[in-house]
């Protein structure tokens, strides 16, 4: 049995959505850009998904594209605020984003890239992983085109101040683009309140299928497209649209929206017994991110002078899934990024482990982690002479 604690990387399919997506994969298969009526009732389905994503987050439905994934949202959103203000040479972001952002921002801030030349910067953040707003305040300026920020991280769960940054660049006529990939369906969001002109999401982050996403363009932005193409989506994202994985998007985010309330209450209750358990029994334990700024849904803690990749490996023989803040690529060990910028110290961003729940998780499955993984730290720490000594001098 596998105990799933991996859901900011993705979430299962919701049975109510893999059966509101069914009649689509096989009788109603028409192009909703046909004439016929065949076609015709299918784009009803669309526009209906598109209702309920836009009730989910507050919006119009006409403020709502559908994309392929929240890499494609972000992408566009960002090279369309470029694009309509040509004038401007300076773009904001912060060092904490996705890849999906920030790999984006160090193309177009590179001298000689397609689209490229662009004065980037990058905003800091503090140990706790937070952003200071006045850090904003003195890198606007008037020839800052957007200032892209994420809503929530998805390696720490820490929460931006959405509200007063958008309002910053409001007052100051900036356009304002969040990645809110991990905040859509964890966290109430009603953007007819909030200064926010256009919002990334993801299907699968929210029990939808992979390969579907949407942008949020708030009324009355101007937009220049991505992808380039047919009519579809009024002119803004050329290509067929993928009925299916519309319709699924459509259903998690209205079940997405009944379970707001668990994901505030029980989900949070589960995070918190699972990071109290944790902590408690792990000597030289400790929670990285903001503690109370934070999706409900997840925590990452480091454990001191083990490796993050040695302890995942142990957790899946006992079948269970999280993910680690440093990636073994090219045979040597990168801390996150995230966590570097919040200043981690190297022997514990090594040691990170992140566990994202969902309103799957029961709390059966918590107390088995927290019965499991405090032997497999103490067998790593002993196995490893730098923690064996680490550990010797903390003895009394
Ligand atoms: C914050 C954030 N932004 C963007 C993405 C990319 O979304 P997708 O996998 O749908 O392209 C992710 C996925 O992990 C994410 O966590």
């Amino acid at each position: 049995m596998v105990i799933y604690l991996d859901n900011n990387a993705t979430t299962a399919v919701a049975p109510e959505v893999r059966q509101a997506m069914e009649p689509f994969l096989t009788d109603l298969y028409g192009n909703p850009s046909s004439m016929h009526t065949f076609g015709g009732q299918v784009a009803r389905n669309v526009e209906e998904a598109r209702e309920q994503v836009a009730d989910l987050v507050g919006a119009h439905p006409t403020e709502i594209l559908f994309t392929s994934c929240g890499t494609e949202s972000d992408n566009t959103a960002i090279r369309s605020a470029l694009a309509v203000n040509s004038g401007r040479r300076h773009l904001i972001t912060t060092r904490v984003e996705h890849p999906a952002v920030r790999n984006l921002c160090h193309v177009l801030g590179q001298e000689g890239s397609v689209g490229g030349g662009y004065r980037l910067t990058e905003l800091p953040v503090d140990s706790q992983g937070m952003l200071n707003i006045a850090d904003l305040g003195d890198a606007l300026d008037d020839d800052t085109a957007l200032v892209t920020v994420m809503w929530a991280n998805n390696e720490t769960g820490v929460l931006f101040p959405i509200d007063p940054i958008g309002g910053l660049c409001r007052s100051r006529g900036i356009l304002f683009h969040t990645d809110a990939v991990q905040a859509v369906g964890k966290v109430p969001m009603n953007l007819a309140d909030l200064p926010v002109d256009m919002l990334s999401l993801s299907g699968h982050k929210l029990h939808a299928p992979k390969g579907i996403g949407a942008l949020y363009v708030r009324r009355g932005t101007r937009f220049s497209p991505f992808m380039v193409g047919g009519h579809q989506e009024r002119n803004r994202r050329g290509g067929t649209e993928p009925v299916p994985s519309i319709v699924a998007l459509g259903r998690a985010a209205e079940l997405a929206k009944a379970r707001l309330d668990e994901e505030q209450t029980r989900v949070r209750a589960l995070r918190d017994r699972l990071e109290k358990g944790l902590l408690a029994k792990c000597p030289g334990a400790m929670l990285n991110g903001h503690p109370t700024a934070r999706l409900p849904n997840t925590t990452n803690i480091s454990f001191e002078y083990v490796e993050g990749e040695a302890i995942l490996l142990l957790l899946d023989q006992h079948g269970i899934c999280a993910s680690s803040g440093s990636a073994c690529t090219t045979g040597s060990l990168e801390p996150s990024h995230v966590l570097r910028a919040m200043g981690v110290p190297f022997t514990a961003a090594h040691g990170s482990v992140r566990f994202s729940l969902s309103v799957y998780n029961t709390e059966a499955e918590i107390d088995k982690v927290i019965e499991v993984l405090p032997p497999i730290i103490r067998r790593l720490r002993e196995i490893s002479p730098f923690g064996r000594d680490e550990l010797a001098r903390a003895k009394p």
